[in-house]
């Protein structure tokens, strides 16, 4: 973890599997800026979370699935951001091509390692490897790889392993399973933070089982 501004890091999201379904979206928070990253017609990609007409929150769950679309006028955005469905435009904002490029939503940072989806605010900077050291970056990455199985909620215990990167606390249990705690970032309120627990391919269990792709 680096002591840049808040702005400049990059912080645990959610699961890949998390946004893979057409519409899928999560949201969150890094001080003052509402953050989303979006499936859009199988692209996903983040942008802040607020419009470009009169700056509202889009989307304003933590997670969910439906079109990149503001509550307030109804404008919706394609995957570069640029808003595509005004209603009433031809009366009410009269937008051309051009004009609706200049509003495009202001977009954000996207990294993956292996399953785990991290965010940023700043478009450009160190990459997530750089930013969390090639070693620690390939343990998370294998370590995701080989937890597939998502359970239901486990308490680690103190003689499990623990793994810290970014905002993103890993427990390893001695045998088998991953507790994922995502804290909330900086700024942002509780209902940000997630916790999911993951079991090895091997062992099988009977709850909750969801197999990404
Ligand atoms: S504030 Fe979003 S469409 Fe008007």
């Amino acid at each position: 973890m680096t002591n840049e501004a808040p702005e400049s890091r990059w912080f645990h999201l959610c699961m890949k599997a998390d946004l893979a379904a057409p519409n899928a979206f999560v949201t969150t928070r890094v001080e003052a800026v509402p953050l989303v990253a979006q499936n859009i017609k199988g692209r996903v990609v983040a942008f802040r979370n607020v419009c470009t007409h009169r700056f509202a929150v889009i989307h304003g769950e933590p997670s969910g699935c439906g079109p990149l679309r503001c509550p307030y006028h109804g404008w919706s955005f394609d995957a570069d951001g640029v808003p595509v469905g005004l209603p009433f435009n031809p009366t009410d904002f009269q937008l051309e091509a051009e004009g609706r490029r200049r509003l495009a939503l202001h977009p954000a940072s996207l990294a993956r390692c292996g399953r785990l989806v991290f965010i940023r605010v700043a478009a450009e900077g160190p990459s997530l490897e750089e930013e969390l050291g090639a070693a620690h970056f390939a343990r998370l990455s294998a370590l995701s790889a080989a937890f597939p199985q998502r359970g239901d909620a486990l308490e680690p215990a103190e003689d499990w392993e623990r793994i810290e990167a970014a905002n993103l606390r890993l427990h390893l249990a001695p045998d088998g399973a991953l507790v994922l705690h995502s804290a909330a970032p900086t700024g942002a309120d509780r209902r940000f933070s997630r916790t999911v627990t993951f079991y090895p391919a091997a062992t099988p269990i009977t709850t909750n089982a969801e197999v990404p792709a």
